[in-house]
Formats: C-alpha cells, structure tokens, sequence
C-alpha cells in the first residue's frame, strides 16, 4: 500500500518522463480493448511512448495487446490512446490499473473514452453489435479506490451519480442513427475472468440487470469518475451468454468479431469526438 505522497511521486516522474517526449497535452484519453487496436488508425500520430520506458508503468502480457501510449490529433482534438491496457486477471493490482488513467489526468485528460469486448445477455443484441454502456455493476473484489485517499484529487466516498455522461450517451446514439449504426444501450458487469461464464452464472448476471459482461472497464470507470473526468464507454458484443442457448466460445471467435465490428466503432468514437 502507498502513501499519498508515494502515489504523487511515482505518478509525477512517469508524467516528466513523457512530457519529456511528447509536447501534446490531451484532452480526451482513450483506451483500447481486446481486438480494436487498430482504432487508431484516424488519428494524426504526434508519438509514442512505449509503456516499458515511462517509470512505474506497467507492462502489458496480453500478445494482441500493443504496449504503448499514442499521442495526436483525433478531429482536431488531442487525444492520448492506451494501445494495450491492463486487466485484473493478468495479475496487476487495481492500483496498477488506476495508474495509466491517473497518468492521463495529470497530462491533461479532462474526458475518457474506453472500449471493450463483452458477452452480451441481452436476448435483443447479437454479436457485432456496439453497446454504449450507462451504468456499471462492480463485480471485481475490489475497487481501484482501496487505501489512502488525497481528498484534493477526489472525494474519498465519491457518489456513482452519472459514471457515464448521459449526454455523451445521448451523443452516441444521434451519432449512430446519423451513421446508420444499429447502437445498443446498457449495463455493464465487469468481473475478474479469465473463465468466461456459466451458463449459471450467465444467469444470475442477466437476473442482476446486466446487458454485457466484461473482464475490464469498471476499475478504469471508477478511477476516472473519481477524478472528475466525464466517461463515454462502448462494448463490442463479441459473443452470446446466453444460459439457455449456450455455445463453445473461443478466443478467436472473440477477436474476430472485435476486429470486424472495429471500424463501425472507430467511425463512432471519431463522429463522437468530433462533437465533444
Ligand atoms: N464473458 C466475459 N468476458 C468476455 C466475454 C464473455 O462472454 N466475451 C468477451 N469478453
């Protein structure tokens, strides 16, 4: 466990060290899931920085996961983009998933955009379909905000009133209607994998209101809504949970259907930072 002094210190040597490379100060922060690294592709690249040189970062595990912070213009817009992004299940802590978003903040993020692959339980979506999502359950045994508290950079019991900016919801869907997208809407569950679901427990999550579930996003979520950033968030529904018409579920068949239904997103993430 850290001090609050400690979690300043460590954040403020990674936020030099890239400052050091990189003369952008972004306003939106972007994070990449499962199969949608190539979300970049409208972005007017300024640089990188590869997370193993930024001091205290940590490292990514996961092969379809890059590794690196990319910087540049998106619409006219400065943004910084998590190529490769850290989940409960590879072994980092919920401190070492906050860290990447804390760095964002003091670079000068003021908004996150955060993407996904998720099973969908609702019986009305199918695979290939985005879901912008408008509310989390937190199912991790954990929470990013465990431990000290600096009441300067948030409250130390922050209220979970509009996680995800509802006009940012409401953006999206103008947005997807104007590109003919079908967009799906709902709750996201986010627990710790790397099992996919019983059909059991496909159930019980269904049963508890969630439309997707995931193994990322919500330590992400909390951290960023903690620091008074807004959030706009989307799952791509790369497969089915649903308990009574289960399916074998490979992780082929999850990246194939991210990056087939990826450039439908990147059209709607760039259309949505076009009007932040
Ligand atoms: N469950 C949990 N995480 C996932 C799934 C799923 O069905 N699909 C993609 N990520």
């Amino acid at each position: 466990m850290y001090t609050v002094k400690e979690m300043h210190k460590t954040l403020d040597e990674a936020v030099s060290y890239i400052n050091s490379e990189i003369d952008l100060e972004p306003e939106i922060g972007i994070i990449l899931g499962t199969g949608l690294g190539s979300l970049v592709d409208g972005i007017e690249m300024a640089g990188t920085v590869d997370y193993d040189k930024i001091p205290h970062f940590p490292v990514s595990t996961v092969e379809s996961h890059a590794g690196r912070l990319l910087f540049g213009n998106l619409k006219g817009k400065p943004v910084v983009c998590m190529q490769g992004r850290f989940h409960f299940y590879e072994g980092y802590s919920f401190q070492q998933i906050a860290f990447p978003v804390r760095v964002m903040k003091k670079l000068g993020m003021e908004t996150l955009i955060v993407s996904n692959a998720a099973g969908g339980m609702n019986p009305n979506f199918e695979a290939g379909d985005i879901m912008v999502i408008k509310d989390h359950i937190n199912f991790f045994p954990g929470n990013p905000l465990l431990g000290p508290n600096d009441s300067n950079w948030g409250d130390r019991f922050p209220d979970m009133y509009e996680v995800y900016n509802k006009s940012f919801v409401k953006m999206a869907k103008d947005v997807a209607l104007k590109q003919n997208l079908r967009l799906q809407e709902g709750v996201y569950v986010g627990l710790t994998g790397p099992c996919l679901e019983t059909a059991a427990e496909y159930r019980m999550l269904r049963s508890f209101g969630a439309d997707a579930v995931g193994m990322s996003t919500v330590p992400e979520a909390i951290t960023a809504h903690h620091q008074h950033n807004k959030i706009l968030a989307f799952s791509i529904i790369t497969d089915m949970g649903l308990a009574d018409n289960m399916h074998p579920c490979s992780l082929e068949d999850v990246i194939s259907t991210a990056t087939k239904t990826e450039p439908k997103l990147r059209d709607l993430i760039a259309g949505c930072v076009e009007k932040m």
